[in-house]
Protein backbone atom coordinates (compact mmCIF):
# COMPACT_ATOMS: atom_id res chain seq x y z
CA UNK A 1 0.00 0.00 0.00
CA UNK A 2 1.55 3.50 -1.31
CA UNK A 3 0.84 6.06 1.65
CA UNK A 4 -0.10 9.24 -0.13
CA UNK A 5 -2.05 10.70 2.63
CA UNK A 6 -2.77 10.22 5.85
CA UNK A 7 -5.13 12.93 8.62
CA UNK A 8 -6.88 12.28 11.85
CA UNK A 9 -10.18 13.35 10.46
CA UNK A 10 -12.51 12.64 13.21
CA UNK A 11 -13.00 12.72 16.99
CA UNK A 12 -15.72 11.55 19.02
CA UNK A 13 -16.25 10.96 22.32
CA UNK A 14 -19.13 9.71 24.09
CA UNK A 15 -21.60 12.34 23.54
CA UNK A 16 -20.41 13.15 19.87
CA UNK A 17 -22.19 12.46 16.80
CA UNK A 18 -20.42 9.66 14.58
CA UNK A 19 -20.15 10.40 10.92
CA UNK A 20 -21.60 8.76 8.11
CA UNK A 21 -19.73 8.44 5.05
CA UNK A 22 -19.49 6.16 1.97
CA UNK A 23 -15.97 5.37 2.13
CA UNK A 24 -14.75 2.27 3.41
CA UNK A 25 -14.25 1.82 7.53
CA UNK A 26 -12.23 -1.02 8.71
CA UNK A 27 -12.04 -0.95 12.45
CA UNK A 28 -9.39 -2.13 15.25
CA UNK A 29 -11.19 -3.67 18.22
CA UNK A 30 -8.96 -5.00 21.21
CA UNK A 31 -7.85 -5.03 24.39
CA UNK A 32 -6.32 -1.69 26.14
CA UNK A 33 -2.79 -1.89 25.55
CA UNK A 34 -2.67 -4.23 22.74
CA UNK A 35 -1.12 -2.10 20.46
CA UNK A 36 -3.97 -0.86 18.29
CA UNK A 37 -2.68 3.00 18.10
CA UNK A 38 0.73 1.60 17.45
CA UNK A 39 0.04 -0.73 14.27
CA UNK A 40 -2.17 2.68 12.92
CA UNK A 41 1.37 4.27 13.21
CA UNK A 42 3.22 1.68 11.79
CA UNK A 43 0.67 0.86 9.07
CA UNK A 44 0.86 4.76 7.42
CA UNK A 45 4.31 4.88 8.62
CA UNK A 46 4.40 8.11 10.94
CA UNK A 47 5.66 7.82 14.57
CA UNK A 48 3.02 9.64 16.38
CA UNK A 49 0.35 9.95 14.37
CA UNK A 50 -2.58 7.94 17.16
CA UNK A 51 -1.29 8.86 20.28
CA UNK A 52 -0.05 5.74 21.91
CA UNK A 53 0.72 5.69 26.13
CA UNK A 54 2.27 2.47 28.18
CA UNK A 55 -0.89 3.01 30.64
CA UNK A 56 -4.03 1.35 29.30
CA UNK A 57 -6.67 3.44 28.56
CA UNK A 58 -5.21 5.89 26.22
CA UNK A 59 -7.66 6.28 23.28
CA UNK A 60 -11.32 7.09 24.87
CA UNK A 61 -12.48 7.96 21.53
CA UNK A 62 -13.43 6.84 18.38
CA UNK A 63 -11.30 8.33 15.71
CA UNK A 64 -11.23 7.83 12.20
CA UNK A 65 -8.15 8.10 10.17
CA UNK A 66 -8.76 9.02 6.84
CA UNK A 67 -5.97 6.73 3.95
CA UNK A 68 -5.31 8.16 1.16
CA UNK A 69 -9.12 9.81 1.04
CA UNK A 70 -10.25 6.45 0.07
CA UNK A 71 -10.97 4.63 3.23
CA UNK A 72 -10.77 4.67 7.27
CA UNK A 73 -8.91 3.18 9.82
CA UNK A 74 -11.28 3.60 12.78
CA UNK A 75 -9.32 3.26 16.02
CA UNK A 76 -12.09 2.35 18.75
CA UNK A 77 -11.38 2.74 22.49
CA UNK A 78 -9.62 -0.57 23.84
CA UNK A 79 -11.80 -2.85 26.11
CA UNK A 80 -11.08 -5.03 29.57
CA UNK A 81 -8.92 -1.99 31.58
CA UNK A 82 -9.73 -3.43 34.65
CA UNK A 83 -8.64 -0.14 36.35
CA UNK A 84 -10.61 2.16 34.72
CA UNK A 85 -14.04 3.49 36.55
CA UNK A 86 -16.93 2.29 36.26
CA UNK A 87 -18.54 5.64 34.43
CA UNK A 88 -15.60 5.10 31.98
CA UNK A 89 -16.32 1.25 31.38
CA UNK A 90 -20.49 2.63 30.82
CA UNK A 91 -19.10 5.46 28.36
CA UNK A 92 -16.91 2.96 26.85
CA UNK A 93 -19.44 0.17 26.16
CA UNK A 94 -21.97 2.54 24.87
CA UNK A 95 -19.62 4.41 22.28
CA UNK A 96 -18.55 0.90 20.98
CA UNK A 97 -22.56 0.29 20.89
CA UNK A 98 -22.85 3.40 19.26
CA UNK A 99 -20.31 2.93 16.98
CA UNK A 100 -21.89 -0.87 15.51
CA UNK A 101 -25.01 0.96 15.18
CA UNK A 102 -24.39 3.62 12.99
CA UNK A 103 -21.43 2.44 10.46
CA UNK A 104 -22.81 1.54 7.31
CA UNK A 105 -19.37 1.10 5.52
CA UNK A 106 -17.72 -1.66 7.70
CA UNK A 107 -15.81 -3.99 5.23
CA UNK A 108 -13.40 -5.21 8.05
CA UNK A 109 -13.38 -6.05 11.64
CA UNK A 110 -9.02 -6.30 12.78
CA UNK A 111 -9.00 -7.64 16.64
CA UNK A 112 -5.79 -7.41 17.99
CA UNK A 113 -5.00 -9.47 20.08
CA UNK A 114 -1.20 -9.93 22.52
CA UNK A 115 1.08 -12.33 21.61
CA UNK A 116 2.38 -13.11 24.75
CA UNK A 117 -0.93 -13.79 26.31
CA UNK A 118 -4.32 -16.52 26.11
CA UNK A 119 -7.05 -14.53 24.95
CA UNK A 120 -8.71 -13.04 27.94
CA UNK A 121 -12.86 -13.62 28.38
CA UNK A 122 -12.99 -9.96 26.64
CA UNK A 123 -10.90 -10.70 23.57
CA UNK A 124 -12.99 -14.69 23.35
CA UNK A 125 -16.43 -12.59 23.68
CA UNK A 126 -15.47 -10.10 21.34
CA UNK A 127 -14.79 -12.87 18.82
CA UNK A 128 -17.84 -14.45 19.60
CA UNK A 129 -19.84 -11.19 19.02
CA UNK A 130 -17.91 -10.74 15.73
CA UNK A 131 -18.77 -14.36 14.26
CA UNK A 132 -22.39 -13.55 15.61
CA UNK A 133 -22.77 -10.44 13.70
CA UNK A 134 -22.15 -12.92 10.66
CA UNK A 135 -19.01 -10.78 10.20
CA UNK A 136 -14.88 -13.09 10.64
CA UNK A 137 -12.26 -10.67 12.02
CA UNK A 138 -8.97 -10.79 10.52
CA UNK A 139 -6.96 -11.12 13.52
CA UNK A 140 -3.73 -10.00 14.33
CA UNK A 141 -1.05 -10.65 17.16
CA UNK A 142 0.97 -7.68 18.31
CA UNK A 143 3.97 -7.34 20.45
CA UNK A 144 5.71 -10.35 18.32
CA UNK A 145 8.92 -8.19 19.20
CA UNK A 146 8.76 -9.69 22.91
CA UNK A 147 8.62 -13.37 22.22
CA UNK A 148 11.44 -15.31 20.67
CA UNK A 149 10.98 -17.01 17.76
CA UNK A 150 10.85 -20.37 18.81
CA UNK A 151 8.19 -19.17 21.59
CA UNK A 152 5.87 -17.59 18.23
CA UNK A 153 4.84 -20.83 16.51
CA UNK A 154 3.87 -22.38 19.79
CA UNK A 155 2.07 -18.52 20.69
CA UNK A 156 0.18 -18.69 17.55
CA UNK A 157 -0.71 -22.52 17.59
CA UNK A 158 -2.52 -22.14 21.45
CA UNK A 159 -4.30 -18.68 20.56
CA UNK A 160 -5.56 -20.12 17.65
CA UNK A 161 -7.27 -23.61 19.86
CA UNK A 162 -9.19 -20.82 22.09
CA UNK A 163 -10.31 -18.89 18.90
CA UNK A 164 -11.51 -22.42 17.24
CA UNK A 165 -13.54 -23.39 20.31
CA UNK A 166 -15.30 -20.64 19.98
CA UNK A 167 -15.73 -20.53 16.18
CA UNK A 168 -16.96 -24.18 15.41
CA UNK A 169 -20.28 -23.35 17.46
CA UNK A 170 -20.97 -21.16 14.51
CA UNK A 171 -21.44 -21.88 10.92
CA UNK A 172 -21.23 -20.03 7.74
CA UNK A 173 -24.33 -19.48 5.22
CA UNK A 174 -23.80 -22.57 3.79
CA UNK A 175 -23.91 -24.01 7.37
CA UNK A 176 -20.42 -25.13 7.63
CA UNK A 177 -18.92 -25.22 10.62
CA UNK A 178 -16.06 -21.76 10.94
CA UNK A 179 -12.47 -22.35 12.00
CA UNK A 180 -10.43 -19.82 13.92
CA UNK A 181 -8.88 -17.58 10.83
CA UNK A 182 -5.10 -17.32 9.87
CA UNK A 183 -3.51 -15.04 12.21
CA UNK A 184 -0.63 -12.49 11.20
CA UNK A 185 2.00 -12.09 13.69
CA UNK A 186 2.59 -8.50 13.71
CA UNK A 187 4.84 -6.29 15.79
CA UNK A 188 4.99 -2.51 15.21
CA UNK A 189 8.18 -1.96 16.75
CA UNK A 190 9.94 -3.76 13.93
CA UNK A 191 7.70 -3.45 11.23
CA UNK A 192 7.08 -7.55 11.11
CA UNK A 193 3.57 -8.80 9.67
CA UNK A 194 3.14 -4.81 8.45
CA UNK A 195 3.05 -6.19 4.64
CA UNK A 196 0.23 -9.05 5.69
CA UNK A 197 -1.77 -6.60 7.57
CA UNK A 198 -2.07 -4.40 4.30
CA UNK A 199 -2.31 -6.84 1.87
CA UNK A 200 -5.42 -8.47 4.01
CA UNK A 201 -6.66 -5.11 4.26
CA UNK A 202 -6.56 -4.67 0.49
CA UNK A 203 -8.17 -7.47 0.04
P1 LIG B 1 -5.57 1.97 24.24
O1 LIG B 1 -5.55 3.24 23.45
O2 LIG B 1 -5.37 2.17 25.71
O3 LIG B 1 -6.76 1.13 23.95
O4 LIG B 1 -4.26 1.11 23.84
P2 LIG B 1 -3.75 0.71 22.36
O5 LIG B 1 -4.30 -0.62 22.02
O6 LIG B 1 -3.98 1.81 21.39
O7 LIG B 1 -2.18 0.51 22.63
P3 LIG B 1 -0.96 1.47 22.21
O8 LIG B 1 -0.77 1.44 20.73
O9 LIG B 1 -1.11 2.78 22.88
O10 LIG B 1 0.27 0.65 22.82
C1 LIG B 1 0.36 0.38 24.21
C2 LIG B 1 1.82 0.18 24.60
O11 LIG B 1 2.35 -0.99 23.94
C3 LIG B 1 2.73 1.33 24.17
O12 LIG B 1 3.71 1.51 25.18
C4 LIG B 1 3.38 0.82 22.89
O13 LIG B 1 4.65 1.39 22.65
C5 LIG B 1 3.49 -0.67 23.17
N1 LIG B 1 3.44 -1.46 21.92
C6 LIG B 1 2.45 -1.49 21.01
N2 LIG B 1 2.72 -2.33 20.00
C7 LIG B 1 3.94 -2.86 20.29
C8 LIG B 1 4.79 -3.83 19.63
O14 LIG B 1 4.48 -4.37 18.56
N3 LIG B 1 5.97 -4.13 20.25
C9 LIG B 1 6.34 -3.57 21.44
N4 LIG B 1 7.51 -3.96 21.96
N5 LIG B 1 5.57 -2.68 22.09
C10 LIG B 1 4.40 -2.32 21.51
MG1 LIG C 1 -4.96 3.55 21.53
Amino acid sequence: MVIKSVTLDQVCGPTSKLPVHQLPEIALVGRSNVGKSSLINCLVGRKALARTSGTPGKTQTVNYYLVNDEFYLVDLPGYGYARASKAAQDDWAAMIERYWQTTQSLTQICQLLDIRHKPSKEDLQMYEWILAGGGEPMVVLTKADKLKRSQVSKAVKEIKAELEKVAVCHTDLAGQALHAPEMIVFSAKTGDGKDQVWKAMEG
